[in-house]
């Protein structure tokens, strides 16, 4: 009864819709949620043993919609950093699958509100074939928290309105710091290495906080963009999950279609979309895959598609090709997916917002879905 009092209390502190507010609250659900995983040395911890981590060998992450994208970036930290296998399930698929899970010790259920059914189940039938189980949760308390052998929480508040934003880049932040942290303990990144991503961790909120000043050079792009029938993200490497985020935001709030691919597979088929006019928003980080992929824009854009450019400030020096160009500060390319991703979200919103939608109950969905 309480928490139900609260909530209503809840109100949107000026803004027009809570999903805008909620855009500017993510300052501070990185900076609580990071404060959660951070030891009381100062470094960044996931509240578990050394041993307790040693001990994690392979994961599967379980998660639907939004959450399901945060585990997808995910896999590239823990893999790439902590040299631990991890494969991403669409909660609703995995136990009806009958998996195998050999090789597995540790199933995360990745949940903003800690009470999605598919999610639930999923990590339900991981406990049942003996994996130990991690809840990733916004809501304390909630099921999930509650059935899960250990927590890691994220710290965004409430979240209102459907599309997950805070949340989302809430969950990226526990999600960083956890593979840092189980990198760490296996021996595979050293302590200069993992204080040096914490501090570009730490340094965060600040580049949150200037790239919210995005919303009038993504208005006019936004504008046009509501005009479209379809659209197509664009990202490669652990930015290829955020262009499939990046399409599910624009989809859910604006009804227009758009789908996420990895820059590298245009050419093995989704280059046959690409027409007149067809607007592709691409992202681009200053990291070893960048001459790659702007080579793949460079295709889309030769093909006739009206690139937008959301990009690391440093990766678009040497684009040779036509685009409209929005940049965020230049950080460490390993926080890149969690800096791009606010002009991805402000882009959906302010298109949403153009269309004259429903932004905050966008037709057909809800907040947290409880049934199959
Ligand atoms: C619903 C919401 C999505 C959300 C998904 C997973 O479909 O509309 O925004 O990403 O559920 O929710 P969860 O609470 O489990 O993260």
């Amino acid at each position: 009864i309480i928490v139900a009092a609260s909530l209503g209390m809840i109100d949107k502190g000026g803004y027009r819709h809570f999903m805008e507010k909620e855009i500017h609250e993510q300052p501070d659900a990185i900076l609580n949620s990071l404060a959660g995983m951070t030891g009381e040395d100062g470094r960044i911890s996931a509240n578990m043993s050394r041993e307790e981590l040693q001990a994690i060998d392979g994961i599967v992450m379980l998660a639907a919609g939004t959450s399901h994208y945060a585990s997808q970036v995910a896999r590239y930290w823990i893999e790439g950093l902590a040299r631990t296998p991890v494969a991403c399930e669409i909660a609703s698929e995995y136990h009806y699958r009958n998996p195998v899970t050999t090789g597995i010790t540790t199933a995360i259920a990745i949940s903003q509100s800690g009470e999605s059914l598919d999610t639930l189940k999923a990590m339900r039938h991981a406990a049942t074939c003996g994996l130990s189980t991690i809840g990733l949760v916004n809501v304390d308390g909630s099921t999930i928290a509650r059935e899960a052998d250990a927590i890691l929480p994220t710290h965004a508040g409430p979240e209102i309105g459907v599309a997950s934003t805070k949340a989302f880049t809430a969950q990226l932040t526990v999600l960083i710091s956890f593979a840092v942290a189980l990198a760490e303990a296996k021996g595979h990144i050293d302590a200069a290495r993992a204080d040096a991503i914490h501090d570009q961790l730490q340094a965060l909120p600040g580049l949150v906080g200037k790239s919210l000043k995005l919303f009038d050079d993504l208005r006019p792009i936004a504008h046009q963009l509501k005009h479209a029938r379809s659209t197509i993200y664009l990202g490669r490497g652990h930015l290829f999950p955020i262009a499939m985020e990046g399409a599910l935001k624009l989809k859910e709030l604006s009804y227009i279609h758009a789908e996420g691919f990895a820059s590298g597979e245009m050419k093995h088929g989704p280059i046959a979309l690409i027409e007149d006019d067809l607007p592709v928003v691409a992202l681009l980080a200053a990291d070893e895959l960048m001459e790659k992929a702007a080579s793949n824009l460079k295709e889309a854009s030769a093909r006739g598609g009206r690139i937008i450019l959301i990009a690391d400030e440093r990766a678009v020096n040497d684009i040779d090709f036509e685009a409209d160009i929005i940049t965020v500060p230049a950080v460490d390319p390993i926080i890149a997916p969690i800096l791009l991703t606010i002009p991805v979200q402000i882009l959906a919103y302010l298109t949403a917002l153009d269309k004259g939608t429903d932004v905050d109950q966008p037709r057909n969905l809800a907040k947290s879905v409880t049934v199959e």
